[in-house]
């Protein structure tokens, strides 16, 4: 977990790679209007908090990987713009309730949901962006697809549940934390992956690997939303930096400090993680800087961008895979 990755890599260069056309701006588009249809509630409420998140905007990252993986394996058909609406409501809806439990107050560079009009409503509007994408899945009519989304939001759940369970533990293995992350972030960027797949109706091999690319970089996604919560600026995150640590949660930049760090140096990280200290930040950020924890947290990442970029390798040579290619490039250089 410590070591760099030896391999040069194009996922270790310093700039962040120039814009390339992206091939699903397009598509994209298509799926904002079924985004739009589809949010419509006759509760006031309800439309007001939903158009609120998801006008905010967001990367889209996860509708894009299914669009991508369609164009790749050679589907298209209308049921990719309901699957990526879906999997960016289940997402959305993981946000509303996740805000709620870290008692954020900002996301997508506005006051979150829970802060505008409160935990309750937030809830309950998370509650319904689940319900309306399962209606919609059941729309779609495959049973496969069911399947897999039924799963990963069993497992989303499963992982926040988890991780609400390690929150003030200094203690923590790295495995459970990576199995949070897998849970939480990874299993969904794994199932817009397999969706693709499902739908072109990959074999079974074509579909895990897919499904392994999705995963890997999820969990890269993760590991640098972990190292971005220390080094990166709330402005252009559109977050609160310093959120995990006044939460308690000991994520990968603080394990790995730990157990590098001096005697009194461990002791300090392992006080604030007991009790949320987020004023210890500064002395903290030095700790995780000094010991090369930060550096050791990106490669980390990188090595799961490596092996999610290995994974394509499955693939047959196309415009999207090139884009997904560049995708782990970009995320890994992300700074929003
Ligand atoms: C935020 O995901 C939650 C994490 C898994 C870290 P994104 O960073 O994809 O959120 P948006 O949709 O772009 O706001
Ligand atoms: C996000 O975890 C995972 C889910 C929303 C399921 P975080 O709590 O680290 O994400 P941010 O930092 O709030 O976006
Ligand atoms: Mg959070
Ligand atoms: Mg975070």
């Amino acid at each position: 977990m410590r070591d760099a990755p030896t391999r040069p890599s194009v996922l270790e260069a310093t700039a962040p790679p120039a814009n390339a056309a992206d091939p699903t701006e397009p598509a994209l588009q298509r799926v904002d209007a079924v985004i739009r249809e589809r949010l419509a509630s006759r509760v006031v409420l309800i439309d007001q908090i939903s158009s609120y998140i998801i006008g905010a905007g967001g990367k889209r990252i996860r509708p894009r990987l299914v669009l991508l993986f369609c164009e790749a394996l050679g589907f298209d058909g209308p049921e990719q713009y309901e699957l990526a609406a879906i999997v960016e409501f289940i997402h959305t809806a993981t946000l509303l309730h996740d805000d709620v439990v870290d008692e954020s107050s900002l996301r997508r560079g506005r006051a979150t949901a829970n802060a505008m009009f409160g935990n309750a409503a937030s809830v309950l509007v998370g509650d319904f962006l689940y319900s309306r994408a399962f209606q919609m899945m059941v729309a779609v009519n495959r049973m496969r697809v069911l399947e897999v989304l039924a799963d990963a939001t069993n497992v989303i759940a499963e992982g926040e549940v988890l991780q609400l369970m390690n929150i003030h533990d200094p203690d923590l293995a790295v495995s459970d934390y990576l199995q949070v992350i897998r849970y939480k972030t990874a299993k969904l960027f794994e199932a817009s992956a397999r969706l693709g797949a499902v739908l072109a109706g990959a074999p079974p091999a074509l579909e895990e690997a897919c499904a392994g690319y999705g995963r890997s970089l999820g969990t890269a996604f993760q590991l640098v939303d972990d190292l971005l919560d220390y080094e990166g600026n709330s402005d252009e995150l559109g977050k609160n930096v310093g959120d995990d640590l006044r939460e308690g949660k000991p994520t990968l930049p603080l394990l790995i400090a730990m157990a590098r760090a001096t005697a009194p140096e461990r002791a300090l990280i392992r006080h604030a993680i007991e009790h949320g200290e987020v004023d210890k930040l500064p002395a903290i950020l030095a700790i995780v800087k000094g010991t090369g924890a930060l550096d050791a947290t990106r490669a980390a990442a990188l090595k799961e961008a490596h092996d999610a970029r290995l994974a394509l390798a499955a693939l047959p040579a196309s415009r999207a895979r090139e884009a997904l290619l560049d995708l782990c490039v970009r995320l890994m250089h992300r700074s929003s």
